[in-house]
């Protein structure tokens, strides 16, 4: 009674895409800033919703840190997917890193829920969510639950939402 059940969640997508924004604005206490450092490594974030406690592993977006992104599969209970949304140069880089996620065992043999924050929503000529969704090839994925969600991590627009959609999906 009481206690909450626990899940651990990966949050991937490229550098500067908004992870580290996103999980400041769902961690409790803290101030939401601007001023973000680009993650090194990792980093191992904890916030709850109304009915799951989360363990968020914060992954560097840099392109020669994204290796680390596979070892952290197997402990998941869900996936969060960054994409800075106002970023067309890099949708293809973008997809090719969500092709990488989804052919990793420990991601393809499981029905890990996945969540996708179209970030940056705010910027304008930021691309909408079907935009986002077709060309990350979302359609594509039959073997697990997704959605797509559009964000804004700075003022913390749509945030809740996402979450109350990967909480439904983790319990
Ligand atoms: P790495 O740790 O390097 O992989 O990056 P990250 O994905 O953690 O990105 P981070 O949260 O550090 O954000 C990068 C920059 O984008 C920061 O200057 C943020 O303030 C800004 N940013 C994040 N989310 C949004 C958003 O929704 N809209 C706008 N306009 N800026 C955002
Ligand atoms: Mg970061």
């Amino acid at each position: 009674l009481g206690s909450k059940q626990s899940a651990t969640v990966v949050v991937v997508g490229l550098d500067g895409s908004g992870k580290t924004t996103i999980l400041n604005q769902l961690k409790p206490g803290s101030v939401p800033s601007y001023e973000v450092a680009p993650t090194v490594g990792l980093s191992v974030e904890e916030f709850e919703t109304d009915s799951i406690k989360f363990q968020a592993f914060d992954m560097s977006g840099e392109s020669r840190s994204r290796a680390l992104w596979d070892r952290q599969y197997a402990s998941a209970d869900a996936i969060i997917f960054v994409l800075d949304s106002g970023d067309r140069m890099r949708l293809a880089v973008a997809k090719d890193e969500l092709d990488h996620m989804l052919e990793q065992p420990a991601v393809a043999e499981r029905p890990v829920p996945l969540l996708v924050f179209a970030n940056k929503m705010d910027l304008r000529g930021a691309m909408e969510p079907v935009e986002c969704m077709a060309g990350l090839g979302l359609q594509g994925i039959t073997t697990k639950p997704w959605h797509i969600q559009a964000s804004d991590a700075r003022s913390g627009t749509g945030l809740e939402e996402g979450m109350r959609w990967l909480t439904a999906h983790c319990e």
